[in-house]
């Protein structure tokens, strides 16, 4: 994903422009520029590949000069290639870098070049470049230009944007993309993640949607959506907030369940807007694949396969064309039967698993295309597929997975609405699924509230030695993932079964020693459950319920129940996998085993 950087300074930038791309190298990207003001000339210079590329033709080139902006290109609109990097500008006097994507660039295109602009790019960011340049030429200032053209925009973006006759100011905007200003002592900064700026600040201003701000050495100035000065608050960056430090936290894993409301953001910012998906984030071929898609094949291993195993009754309900999972250990050694108009999606938070990869490997030359879900964007999955599309869960140091997991079901739920619409999905049920999705953030963090009550029941498997995980429909998965989490880091044996399974074996192993875990669905599955529910207490069993906040199912003897707060169905998956990550948690911390590096796991199995 683009990367943005600009600074504006007593000092010159450059150096302070390439450090900041160079934290911003993590995001993914393939051509990398930088426009400095000097002495009333904009030098630009843009290099495919590498920031290393740009900081070596910097050494040849120096950019002097203390206002610039900086970027990190990942092509949506047009091909990697020099012409495409940004900055783009528009004749010599105004350069712009963009995060984001204009849903309506080709229109507007056409009315510019009809109006004489001639394009250098096959972006859609230069098409921001003119329509700025025209709104000057009518006689607006660069602050009111850049109002207006933002008018026009459908899509999301962020922008930085410097002119020669504004020479000490930073114009910036954002709408659905992120974008902070770091706040210096005579300087000030903007970029895509704090993390570009923590060398040179700590103090960050976060935009809200549709808010432009002007940046001069020792000044901000902020307009909301409706054009009306606006504050915003300054907050200073604890470094214990770094990925790499637990902070407040005893452990990883706690710290990286904690951050999953963050990271539901993070994950949708710059895919959806006013209501609706942004297909290109999925690359620029990603429309022509999914019209011609007519079947999925999921392969990945371990917590990445059950995000894929939610997947498939996602595709298979709301798409209506046929999903299949495999793990990558197996897929890989088999014949398998691929019809050619397949998409080959391989989920991975490392995306260097060895099966995995050879999975992909295998298949690649008989599928239609190949779709890589991914937290690493530099890793060998992601260069090796035709399109992918980044989880930016954060680094995650426990061994277990939390945030990952529940990343990936959101980029599956994006994948699942790109596709739907190539398949008939509406667009009101498109709408209602991006309203779903934008209630995360703030969900997960009720949801963690929970946390007091699930420690409270964790006491109730220390001393236990086995577990058994139920779940319905799309649940059973979540009730994999459950199971997986409580052996990984307890050392309890647990198991997962689709509930209506039960009396077909697993039954036999039912008695109070044999805690049983349900995750409670909501739709017509829900009696069944309760039915499953008695065959367990009728064999002494003990039961512990998650279900929904309108679920008729109370404690009873024998019977603890922990209700999840008002949610809208289509989030259940993601909703329900965040109490049995505490639960599990909670009981190998009383168990007293190594939260975080569990005996014999690795956090990236990159040997078969
Ligand atoms: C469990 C866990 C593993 C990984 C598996 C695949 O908590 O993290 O099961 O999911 O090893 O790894 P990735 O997702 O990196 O391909």
């Amino acid at each position: 994903m683009c990367g943005i950087v600009g600074a504006i300074a007593a000092r010159p930038v450059a150096g302070i422009l390439l450090e900041g791309l160079r934290r911003l190298e993590y995001r993914g990207y393939d051509s990398a520029g930088m426009a400095v003001l000097d002495q009333g000339t904009i030098n630009r210079l843009r290099r495919i590949g590498k920031v290393q590329a740009l900081a070596d033709a910097c050494e040849q080139q120096p950019l002097p000069g203390g206002l610039g902006i900086a970027h990190t290109r990942w092509a949506t609109h047009g091909k990697p290639s020099e012409q495409n990097a940004h900055p783009h500008m528009s004749g010599e006097g105004l350069a712009v870098v963009h995060n984001g994507i204009i849903e309506n660039f080709e229109p507007l295109k056409q009315e510019l070049q009809q109006q004489g602009y001639v394009f250098t790019s096959e972006t859609d960011t230069e098409v921001v470049a003119h329509l700025l340049d025209r709104e000057l030429q009518g006689g607006f200032d660069l602050r009111a230009a850049l109002r207006n053209t933002l008018a026009r925009l459908a899509g999301a973006f962020a922008l930085g944007v410097i002119h020669v006759d504004q020479p000490h100011q930073l114009l910036t905007a954002r709408k659905g993309s992120p974008l902070v200003i770091g706040v210096g002592i005579g300087e000030n900064f903007i970029a895509s993640d704090q993390l570009a700026l923590l060398p040179v600040t700590d103090r960050f201003m976060y935009l809200e949607d549709g808010d432009i701000a002007l940046l001069e050495a020792d000044h901000i100035q902020v307009w909301d959506a409706q054009g009306q000065v606006a504050e915003r608050a300054v907050t200073t960056f604890e470094r214990s907030q770094g990925s790499a430090e637990k902070g407040e936290f005893r452990h990883f894993m706690l710290k990286e369940i904690y951050e999953q409301p963050r990271v539901m953001q993070a994950v949708l910012e710059g895919r959806i807007a006013s209501g609706h998906l942004l297909e290109q984030a999925f690359g620029a071929a990603a429309g022509a694949v999914f019209d011609q898609v007519k079947q999925v094949q999921i392969v990945a291993c371990g917590t990445s396969f059950h995000a894929g195993m939610v997947a498939k009754y996602w595709i298979e309900e709301w798409v209506g064309i046929p999903c299949m999972v495999e793990v990558a250990s197996e897929f890989r050694y088999r014949p398998v039967v691929l019809p050619r108009d397949t998409l080959l999606l391989t989920l991975s938070q490392s995306g260097e698993t060895a099966d995995t990869l050879a999975a992909l490997r295998a298949v690649q030359d008989r599928v239609l295309a190949t779709l890589a879900i991914c937290n690493v964007p530099g890793s060998s999955l992601v260069r090796e597929s035709d399109l992918s599309l980044m989880t930016n869960a954060g680094p995650e140091i426990g061994v277990a997975s939390t945030k990952a997991f529940t990343s990936q079901l959101v980029a599956l739920m994006l994948t699942t609405i790109a596709l739907g619409r190539r398949h008939g999905l509406s667009g009101e049920r498109e709408t209602e699924l991006v309203a779903a999705l934008e209630q995360l953030p703030g969900l997960l963090q009720q949801l963690l509230a929970l946390d007091g009550p699930i420690e409270e029941m964790s006491a109730h498997f220390a001393e236990k030695h086995h577990a058994l995980f139920l779940g319905r429909n799309v649940l059973y998965p979540v009730a994999m993932e459950g199971a997986l989490k409580l052996k990984e880091i307890s050392y309890i044996h647990a198991e997962a079964y689709p509930a209506g399974e039960l009396k077909h074996g697993p039954l036999a192993l039912v008695d109070k020693e044999m805690p049983v875990i349900a995750v409670a669905p909501r739709n017509g599955m829900l009696d069944k459950l309760k039915a499953n529910l008695q065959e367990v207490r009728a064999r002494g069993g003990e039961l512990f319920v998650f279900a929904g906040c309108d679920q008729s199912i109370q404690a009873q003897e024998g019977v603890h129940v922990i209700h999840l707060p008002a949610l809208p169905a289509v989030l259940d998956p993601i909703a329900f996998t965040l109490p049995l990550q505490l639960l599990s948690y909670h009981v190998a911390v009383l168990k007293g085993t190594d939260v975080d590096q569990p005996r014999n796991l690795a956090k990236s199995v990159t040997v078969e």
